[in-house]
């Protein structure tokens, strides 16, 4: 437990004097750590989960995007305030993880409790100004740019084809009855992909993952934090969070206040949907077949799994 605070002095140089885990989100581990009276936090992404390398691939592109809206745009202290390295990198790493060091935001993360009036109004009018940016920003888009490659699909594939026979027992027993489904799912986002690739259409900055576990309630300032998912895409990579939403309509209203000749596009809206719903499937599969999990953890990771099966087949 010695690795945190000598990790941290010698990137950061802090004299970190006690350690508090917090509840995390599904891919990193959360610490509260404290310098004397200064308070932080730090997101940790172990490099023995399979999930690893595709969550923090882009950090080194995305968090400096997040820095430039926090400056210059009207998100100012709406978001997670990264802590540079020495070096000024906003990551450092050891055998063991990946870490990125946040301020501290004192707050209640919104999770399992409804929004208020208020709170649907400030989320909406975050998005409305985040979807105003684009690649014409001074800082390099290019390799979050949405190019509709799904990257976890092949392995999918050869995982529900191929391999189906050499699954582990409970896994194997839990998607044999959803496997049709899975693979028409599979096929449809393929057929997407291919099509939206030579199509022009326009993209802005989108966080990808807005849900209520990704916003915090601080003093009188609603918080959109995990940033990882930042991509220029079509606005649909965002706006599918908001369309079942009661309040879609006030905010499609907002929204147009200020992207005036703003229309949805059922076939992007339909591939995040899907890739989405593809997406936590496979996240779920991946930690079953490659992460090493005590039984508990196991039981509750299928448990999720077949709450995505079930409701892909209802
Ligand atoms: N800067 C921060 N200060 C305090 N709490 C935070 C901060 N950032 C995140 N959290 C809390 O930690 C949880 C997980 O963080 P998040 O960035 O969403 O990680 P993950 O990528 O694992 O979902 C959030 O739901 C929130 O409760
Ligand atoms: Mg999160």
């Amino acid at each position: 437990m010695d690795k945190i605070p000598n990790l941290l002095k010698e990137h950061y140089d802090l004299e970190i004097t006690n350690i508090l885990p917090q509840r995390g989100g599904w891919a990193a581990l959360a610490f509260k750590v404290y310098c004397g009276k200064q308070a932080f936090f730090l997101k940790v992404y172990e490099k023995s989960r399979a999930s690893t390398p595709k969550w923090t691939a882009l950090i080194d592109q995305y968090v400096p995007i997040t820095v430039w809206l926090m400056q210059h745009s009207g998100l100012k202290g709406k978001l997670p305030v990264p802590v540079p390295t020495q070096t000024g990198d906003y990551k450092c790493e050891n055998d063991e993880g990946i870490y990125l060091l946040y301020e501290y935001i004192e707050g209640e993360t919104i999770g399992e409790k409804a929004l208020t009036a208020g709170q649907i109004g400030e989320l909406l009018n975050m998005i409305a100004e985040l979807h105003l940016y684009g690649e014409e920003i001074p800082v390099e888009t290019k390799a979050l740019k949405e190019d509709f490659t799904v990257p976890f699909l092949p392995q999918l594939r050869v995982a529900l084809d191929r391999e189906v026979c050499t699954l582990p027992r409970d896994l194997k027993e839990l998607i044999t009855p959803h496997l049709k489904q899975v693979n028409e799912l599979a096929g449809t986002v393929e057929k997407l992909s291919v099509d939206l690739k030579s199509r022009n259409l326009r993209m802005a900055l989108c966080h990808t993952d807005l849900h209520p576990w990704n916003l915090m309630q601080s003093g009188g300032q609603l918080m959109l934090i995990d940033w990882e998912g930042l991509k220029l895409a079509p606005v649909e990579a965002d706006l599918m969070f908001l369309i079942d939403e009661p309040y879609y309509d006030d905010f499609a209203h907002i929204y147009r206040k200020v992207h005036h000749d703003f229309a949805i596009n059922p076939d992007v809206l339909q591939f995040y949907r899907y890739r989405r719903k593809l997406e936590d499937i496979w996240e779920f599969m991946e930690q079953l077949l490659f992460d090493r999990q005590e039984a508990q953890e196991r039981a509750t990771t299928l448990n999720h799994l077949s709450k995505e099966l079930n409701e892909i087949s209802g």
